[in-house]
């Protein structure tokens, strides 16, 4: 058990974990959406319980089992998020490892669009989605005092994930290496930095190591953050 927290340290901290993707709906039977199996938002969620928060895990549709000690809220859209995440403050910790679908459809349609035989593509008006991480991250009477973001990149990793630390206002980013070969996407382990100030000097280079893993070294940091 070398690396578990000894005893409660987080008891009387309240957490929000976002986890899995969202789904955004092109008619009642298609939607759009982005790649994320939810492993490692709800191994976060987990490891937060163990260490004694009280969690509140917000998670697009995954096929994993809800956590066991956590208090589950179930959404399909960015929205529908948003709207849990905000329900769900005041928070001391946010975790926002959910991959968030960028754009919505606009105009959402009511029935089920059809074929039409003449080989006619619909015309998708994309609308853009909230970011729930840049939104929790300003400044605010209910803003938590952790804030903490994924970046998913495939190239240029930490530049882009500092670049999104200060773009969001979050106070750390783990950037996640997803590059095509690396095996992460989908799979059982995670390649992290963690950035959390504006220069290389404070970059914590992870071991590569399962998404449980991933997940008890951040509570282990996160405990650490706490007086
Ligand atoms: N995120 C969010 N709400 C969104 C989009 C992203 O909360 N609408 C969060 C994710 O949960 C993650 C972080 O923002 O913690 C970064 O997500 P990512 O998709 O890497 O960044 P984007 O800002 O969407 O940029 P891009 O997809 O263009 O790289
Ligand atoms: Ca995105």
């Amino acid at each position: 058990l070398e690396g578990q927290p000894v005893g409660k340290p987080l008891a009387g901290k309240k957490a929000v974990v976002t986890s899995g993707p969202t789904h955004e709906p092109i008619d009642p039977v298609r939607y759009i959406a982005n790649r994320s199996s939810g492993k490692q938002g709800h191994a976060i969620a987990s490891a937060l319980t163990a260490a004694g928060a009280d969690v509140t895990l917000i998670s697009g549709p995954v096929a994993l089992p809800d956590p066991a000690g956590v208090n589950v809220v179930r959404i399909e859209t960015a929205q529908q998020m948003l709207d849990a995440v905000q329900a769900a403050l005041p928070a001391d910790i946010a975790v926002c490892a959910a991959a968030v679908a960028d754009w919505r459809v606009a105009d959402e349609a009511g029935q089920k669009l059809k074929k039409d035989g003449s080989g006619r593509i619909p015309d998708l008006k994309l609308s853009e989605n909230s970011d729930i991480l840049a939104t929790i991250s300003k400044v605010g009477p209910n803003r938590p005092g952790l804030v903490i973001g994924f970046a998913a990149e495939t190239e240029n990793v930490i530049a882009h994930a500092r670049a999104k630390r200060v773009r969001k206002g979050c106070d750390w980013i783990l950037a996640n290496d997803v590059a095509p070969g690396t095996g992460t996407f989908g799979g059982d382990e995670n390649e992290i930095c963690l950035i959390s100030g504006e220069n290389a000097a404070s970059d914590e280079v992870w071991p590569r190591q399962d998404k449980a893993g991933v997940a008890r070294a951040l509570v282990q940091r996160i405990i650490r953050h706490f007086p």
